[in-house]
């Protein structure tokens, strides 16, 4: 092979397991998690959720470092690479491969622009922006004058939110520019600790509130927790509980998506993959059910009681996050203070997960275009950048909701079971017990055999084959879409479908190029 640079690298163990968990570790454990659990019943939630966990995630997150680490021993990065690797006579494998750079990329779009909001906060709890405000109402037309959705009293226009997103996208590209050691690694070191620290603050000042309405006692902490941790078996008869833990599981986790095996790629072959995917994940899930589940719903249960809670969650995750929260948070003494520190814990969640869902598109221009890293990013970044205009400018119009749908849903499902498929029938069981246990410092139970090559294939065959018989039909026709927002997801389904087809023609450009270098 003709390789005119070398790969990058993780400088050490720890950095790996660090910027993982920081992939793992964003949004998704403090707004997105929350939200799904409250809509979902509270309770009624974590059976599913704990049962994808072991049955999905776990498995999953092991098949994404192995492959990865596989992949990166052939110099590639990236899915349409691995996947040909492990099945060379296949000439269509890497085009599915194209899922793993698309869904990143499509996450990242809409990412990028919530990861800005939580910078802006910070500063607005900081500097009191929002203090004067004590109700729903007009928590709720700051947001959307925020956003640019109304001009109002507080902003007018969306001029401070673009400024936000600029400032945002160029600490991303900035770090990423750095490359794996000297920028993900470096980040994540000193964000991850950092988070903790701020999300453990939080936690316990949540689980002091006590019962801060002496006329309600039964809105208190204990019933908050209550809310989210008593179990309900009636809700494992729903099938959509079901979906949605699931879904949860691998947003959470990062798997099923193409990151992990981008950055399992930097590892060197004799690297432990078993311990240390094992020990980013548990951080992950620390993060989610301790960390996560233990500041915004018990804090809205103590502070609007068991009924309304409901109302809360089902308004989305934005509310919760941009709403309510601040709300909670300007009751207590020390506010300021208390608000910067959710929003800013929430942007560093935020950052460590851009960079990781930029890596993908980056690694593939570098290893399938022998493209230097500062060129491959200037390249990444003008793209992106243009992407993520429309969800900034056509918020209002479910474009959000759209590219969370396509990235965050179907794609990563889809593609997490191409994965499990060529990893425990292509490759077979047997070689990939052998490979996912190289250099391993732990072994894991026989138990998993089965599961990957039995249980989580079918598992994933299922939920797609719920979700196509539930909502296929009604998806694609747009039933619940106004009939004003139609051409908008028309418009984003077109752009999605343009950015995949590109990404397999470079596959096929990049393929061709190498065929007439001789290689494999
Ligand atoms: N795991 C991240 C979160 O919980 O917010 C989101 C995410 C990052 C999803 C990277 C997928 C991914 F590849």
């Amino acid at each position: 092979m003709s390789r005119l640079q070398k790969r990058d690298s993780w400088g050490s163990r720890l950095g790996i397991i660090m910027a993982v968990a920081g992939s793992a570790v964003g949004l998704g454990n403090f707004l997105r998690f929350p939200s799904k659990a409250a809509s979902n019943g509270g309770g009624a939630f974590m059976i599913p959720y704990f049962v994808a966990l072991v049955l999905l995630g776990i498995p999953l997150m092991w098949i994404e470092w192995t492959l990865g680490r596989y992949g990166g021993g052939f110099e590639h990065g990236t899915a349409p690479g691995i996947f040909h690797s492990i099945w060379q006579k296949n000439r269509f494998i890497k085009y599915f491969g194209v899922i793993g750079i698309f869904g990143p990329l499509v996450i990242l779009v809409y990412y990028t622009y919530i990861e800005s909001w939580t910078l802006a906060y910070s500063f607005f709890a900081l500097f009191g922006k929002y203090s004067s405000l004590t109700d729903q109402a007009s928590m709720q037309s700051f947001l959307s004058g925020f956003q640019g959705l109304e001009k109002n009293q507080y902003f007018n226009g969306i001029g401070v939110a673009y400024t936000f997103f600029l400032v945002t996208f160029a600490l991303n590209v900035w770090v990423i520019y750095y490359g794996i050691k000297g920028g993900i690694e470096k980040l994540c070191k000193i964000a991850m600790p950092l988070l903790f620290i701020f999300g453990i603050f939080l936690m316990v000042r949540v689980l002091t509130l006590g019962t801060p309405d002496p006329a309600k006692p039964t809105w208190n902490i204990v019933n908050g927790l209550g809310f989210l941790w008593n179990p309900d078996f009636s809700a494992l008869k729903s099938a959509k509980v079901w979906l949605e833990a699931a879904g949860q599981i691998f947003f959470t986790l990062s798997v099923g998506i193409g990151v992990i095996l981008t950055y399992a790629s930097y590892l060197s072959k004799g690297d432990d993959v078993v311990l240390s995917g094992l020990t980013a994940s548990s951080t992950n899930e620390l993060a989610e059910v301790i960390l996560g589940a233990s500041i915004i719903i018990p804090a809205a249960f103590v502070f609007f009681g068991p009924v309304d809670i409901k109302a809360i969650a089902g308004s989305g995750v934005f509310n919760l996050g941009f709403v309510t929260m601040p709300l909670i948070l300007n009751k207590l003494p020390l506010a300021p203070f208390f608000g910067f520190a959710w929003f800013f814990l929430l942007f560093l969640a935020g950052i460590t997960s851009a960079v990781s869902l930029s890596q993908p598109a980056v690694a593939f221009l570098e290893d399938e275009f022998d493209i230097n890293r500062k060129k491959a990013v200037s390249i990444f970044a003008v793209v992106t950048f243009i992407l993520c205009q429309p969800a900034i400018f056509f918020l209002g119009r479910g474009v959000v909701d759209e590219l969370d749908f396509w990235g965050g849903t179907f794609f990563l499902v889809l593609f997490a079971t191409i994965e499990t498929i060529l990893f425990a029938w292509v490759f077979g069981m047997e070689k990939a017990w052998d490979e996912i246990h190289k250099g391993a410092d732990m072994r894991i139970p026989g138990i998993y055999k089965f599961i990957i090559k039995y249980v989580t294939p079918l598992f994933l065959f299922v939920i797609l084959g719920a979700w196509f018989w539930q909502e296929w039909l009604p998806k694609i026709f747009m039933t619940n879409v106004s009939s004003q927002d139609k051409v908008f997801i028309l418009g984003t389904r077109i752009g999605l479908g343009l950015v995949f087809v590109t990404l397999a023609l470079l596959v096929k450009i990049a393929w061709s190029k190498r065929k007439k270098r001789g290689a494999k």
